[in-house]
């Protein structure tokens, strides 16, 4: 019993143990929060900007995948996905300006994948159960499945289109290992999105200006392979 435990002991010691290091490929997947810090610009309709008015975004939630490599024990590459987030976009201030009504309030559901790819620095020993990191990278945006609410097309809107975006992305974020396998993950991003939303009204054109600039926050499981 004594000799078994004496090689147990041995092959323990001799196994490396596993550990954030240059080569690991993080999965992480999880609960993905869109929070838009969103401005307008005043929205534009047959080319003069209407005052008092703007557009707004809404928040979503879907399931986010982050895909990260190890270059080295402290610095790795990052690629955040997600199934589509879904919208709402809404205009304020047309009533007023226009003397109308049933202009205010939702305009449109609008999805969109914002795929960003960051370069992460891990400052602790690869050993350690706490992985903390910071990182920094680009973003790309690509609006789709534009669709006006009914109210919108009744009050003479067509042809909504949204202008893809890049942008810089900053993330903050922490694996903590439940075991050499499976890590508890959270992360936040703050990602630079801008876009220019295209519409008609009647046959006039209109167009709006949007800095969405969402955080987003991320919360769930890993596995580090
Ligand atoms: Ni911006």
């Amino acid at each position: 019993m004594k000799k078994v435990l004496v090689i147990a002991a041995a092959l323990a010691a001799a196994t490396p143990a596993l550990a954030h290091e240059a080569g690991s490929i993080i999965v992480r997947a999880g609960a993905a929060h869109v929070a838009p810090d969103d401005s307008s610009s005043s929205i534009e309709v047959g080319g003069g900007a209407v005052p008092g008015t703007k557009a707004t975004v809404g928040s979503d939630t879907q399931l986010g995948l982050t895909f990260a490599y190890k270059l080295t024990d402290q610095i790795g590459v990052e690629l955040l996905a997600a199934t589509p987030f879904s919208h709402r976009v809404g205009i304020g201030g047309v009533d007023a300006a226009l003397g109308a009504s049933g202009f205010d309030g939702k305009f449109a559901q609008v999805k969109h994948l914002p795929p960003t790819l960051t370069l992460q620095y891990y400052p602790m020993p690869s050993e350690s159960r706490w992985q903390p990191y910071v990182g920094a990278g680009i973003n790309y945006t690509t609006f789709f499945d534009e669709k006006l609410s009914g109210a919108q097309k009744a009050n003479g809107f067509s042809g909504l289109s949204l202008s893809d975006s890049w942008g810089l992305a900053l993330q903050v974020g922490s694996d903590y290992m439940i075991n050499d396998r499976l890590l508890f993950n959270v992360s936040v991003w703050h990602i630079d999105i801008d876009t220019t939303a295209r519409a008609k009204l009647g046959g006039a054109p209109v167009k709006v200006d949007v800095d969405i600039d969402p955080w987003v926050f991320m919360v769930g499981l890993g596995y580090r392979f």
